[in-house]
């Protein structure tokens, strides 16, 4: 039916009103200015308008005034949470819980909704295996498996039962493709990523976001291999339409058709234009080549009307299903569903299974009945802009909860608390108020430091090439654990940081990046024991910057590199080897992550039984089943991310040594134990081999079950022809 309504629609179009489809604005002031061009049928989506006053009159003129009501597409960057803030989606990642992630976008999609936006550029699908990119905050961090099941969880929280609900708004999966590989870190910086590694590590998470009804996608600003993505026919055409079938709309990025002239890669506008539209973009964002060059460019034959014409049977199709045709109007009368208690809970939930506790020397956490006094200091303490993280933009922070006003709330009728921050801001370089919060540290029975970094410091186009702690939190650090008070260190960040020197100093170190609006209760009822941490690395943490990239699903090398590294300065003078040998290292740091991918501790302790397989050898059409028994050994009731790894031992290119396929959430109370279960169907063994085929190639795997990616003990799988 709909593709009936979508050809009566295109055949009374003008070539100026298809193209007009094709055209988004970014909202401005002048309402008569926007009306007069909408009117006329020039634009298809306007983005950035949050007004449901001003939304209501644009599409009253769309849908009344212009020559054929086509309604217009409001979008907006609805990342982590529209006015309720959920965790920056790196930290929803570090829950690996599918349903934190569809919860968060769930929410954000009836807040957002609920003032006309019904689109939305998210998720970020992007893996990130470099930390100085500053959109690593924006992603699931540096895992396909992990990228594609979050990734999809969102589109579903997004997206609702049925996309023509109200409260749902279309999902974008972006950037496509590979922007996350961007060039020692820098944004918008140029990708080399071959067809197989495309394959195998950065297309899963989308061709998973397609598969789970993604009704559209964006292109990312990057060139990969010398061809922008904006002008990439290849991914847009050949992968995603042919090989996956999708039938939804596709959006540059902001000004990527027209960047393609800084590119090198078109000449002018008109170039720009007929690159993009060929390639098999739907929709341009607020650069204007379409508008201004595809009516000169159909006419002179240098794009095919038939090819507008799919273009707009995209954008029709999604506002289709939408719904937008029956219903184009937001009710402005409707009580506001902002800041609705549920979504606060939820809000608090998704921080509290975000957190990961990274050490927990001499059981310091959770704290314990007799601690009387508590410091409270470092700059992200009190923080309330900033404990949002980056892409907030209609997230407002007198709504957040610091912790040290959680703390002070919540808990301070159990604990007096000392507030002394000791700098202002994470950047502070002053040394000036650093004594006083010692003073401060001296007077309490345990400190919790709150340091980190502004959000500022991450998010798009602010990328970093240093990693530590900014301005004077380090010596902060230090000079709070020379008091030889217990010291709790608290980090909320945009990325993972190099803290070595700071976890070392520390007595505890629980991670929360940035948490959102409920960081301070989750973080407050984290550190009293109310709350059991239970988040995992989505990314693995670096002993220091220069050893970027490393990740924990790389291939092996001829000359691994050996895991008895011995730091440069105990190399012995005139020594003619270091512990590394001849092989794959850095001598001054290893290769050694300070912390790998997958792992957090919690206040109680697992016990993992060995993996029983259902059978050891395997055809490529059969599943795996994996059983093993999951105790809590512990004091305390926890909830353990357990993790299947696998490794194809031999194969026609070379494999990684890991790779995350399955993962659970499995809740314990003390004692008890549990059987846990993973079916694998042994397709998704498969990988783009040299022949250029996804297949399953027979031969010997091996496998872990395991609380991380360095952890677990090894069994072993054939797979047969
Ligand atoms: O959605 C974003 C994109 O991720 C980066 N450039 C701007 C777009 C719209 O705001």
């Amino acid at each position: 039916v709909i593709e009936q309504k979508i050809e009566a629609l295109l055949s009374k179009m003008t070539l100026e009103e298809k193209i007009g489809q094709m055209n988004q604005i970014s909202s401005y002031g002048n309402i008569e200015d926007m009306s007069g061009l909408i009117k006329k049928g020039e634009i298809g989506s306007v983005l950035n308008e949050v007004d449901p006053v001003r939304v209501n009159a644009l599409q009253r003129v769309a849908v009344e005034e212009s020559r054929l009501g086509i309604p217009l597409l409001m979008a907006r960057d609805v990342i982590h949470g529209f006015k309720t803030i959920f965790p920056i989606p790196l930290g929803q990642a570090a829950s690996f819980d599918p349903e934190v992630a569809k919860d968060a976008a769930r929410i954000a999609a009836i807040e957002a909704s609920s003032v006309g936006i019904r689109w939305t550029f998210a998720p970020m699908i992007d893996v990130s295996r470099d930390p100085r990119w500053g959109r690593i905050a924006e992603s699931c961090g540096e895992d396909t498996y992990l990228s594609s099941v979050m990734g999809a969880a969102m589109v579903r929280g997004f997206q609702g039962d049925s996309l023509n609900n109200p409260t749902s708004i279309a999902a974008c999966a972006k950037h496509f493709v590979g922007y996350g590989a961007a060039e020692g870190g820098r944004d918008y910086n140029s990708t080399f990523i071959s067809e197989r590694s495309l394959r195998n590590v950065y297309l899963p998470p989308f061709e998973a976001a397609a598969k789970a009804g993604a009704a559209t996608f964006m292109t990312s600003f990057n060139d990969n291999d010398g061809v922008p993505s904006t002008g990439n026919k290849f991914i847009l055409k050949d992968i995603l339409r042919d090989e996956w079938g999708f039938d939804g709309l596709v959006v540059t990025d902001w000004n990527s058709a027209r960047e393609m002239i800084a590119h090198g890669f078109a000449a002018d506008d008109k170039e720009a234009a007929a690159l993009a539209v060929n390639a098999g973009v739907d929709m341009e964002m607020v650069s204007y080549t379409f508008f201004k060059c595809l009516p000169e460019q159909v006419k002179a034959g240098k794009v095919k009307e038939e090819v507008v014409d799919e273009a707009v049977r995209n954008i029709l199709r999604v506002k289709f299903r939408l719904g937008l045709f029956d219903n184009p109007y937001v009710d402005e009368k409707s009580p506001s569903v902002m800041y609705d208690e549920s979504h606060l809970a939820a809000a608090k939930r998704a921080a509290e299974e975000s957190a990961i506790l990274l050490k927990n020397e001499g059981e310091v956490l959770p704290l314990k009945e007799g601690v009387r006094t508590v410091a409270i200091v470092g700059p992200m303490a009190d923080a309330p802009h900033d404990q949002l993280g980056t892409w907030i933009f209609d997230g407002e922070k007198s709504h957040t909860q610091t912790p040290l006003s959680a703390i002070k709330a919540m808990y301070g009728d159990r604990v007096q608390v000392i507030d002394e921050p000791g700098l202002a801001y994470s950047r502070d370089k002053s040394m000036a108020g650093i004594s006083k919060a010692v003073s401060a540290a001296q007077r309490a029975d345990v400190v919790i430091a709150f340091v980190g970094e502004e959000a500022i410091l991450s998010g798009e186009a602010h990328c970093l090439a240093d990693l530590n702690l900014q301005g004077a939190q380090s010596e902060l650090i230090a000079a709070l654990a020379r008091t030889g008070k217990p010291l709790v260190t608290v980090i909320m960040a945009g990325r993972q940081l190099t803290i070595g020197k700071e976890a070392e100093a520390s007595d505890a170190v629980l991670y929360s990046f940035h948490p959102g609006t409920m960081g301070g209760p989750a973080i407050a009822d984290l550190l009293f024991g109310k709350a059991v941490p239970s988040g995992k690395t989505p990314v693995t943490f670096l002993q220091t910057v220069g050893q970027v990239p490393l990740y924990y699903a790389h291939n092996n090398s001829g000359r691994p590199a050996s895991s008895h590294f011995k730091p440069l300065d105990q190399v012995p003078l005139e020594a003619s080897q270091t512990s590394e040998g001849s092989s794959s290292s850095y001598m001054d740091a290893g290769v050694q992550p300070l912390y790998p991918f997958g792992y957090g501790l919690s206040y109680t302790t697992f016990k993992y039984g060995k993996p029983q397989l259902s059978s050891k050898k395997l055809s490529s059409g059969d599943v795996l089943t994996v059983t093993f028994t999951l105790e809590n050994t512990g004091k305390y009731e926890g909830t353990e991310v357990a993790q299947l790894y696998v490794q194809d031992k031999v194969a026609s290119v070379t494999r990684p040594v890991k790779e995350l396929k399955r993962f659970a959430r499995v809740a314990l109370k003390p004692g008890e134990k549990k059987t846990v279960t993973f079916e694998l169907p042994v397709s998704e063994l498969a990988f783009w081999n040299i022949d250029r085929v996804k297949t399953v190639e027979p031969g010997e795997f091996a496998l872990w079950v395991a609380p991380d990616s360095q952890a677990g003990e090894e069994v072993s799988f054939q797979v047969v022809d």
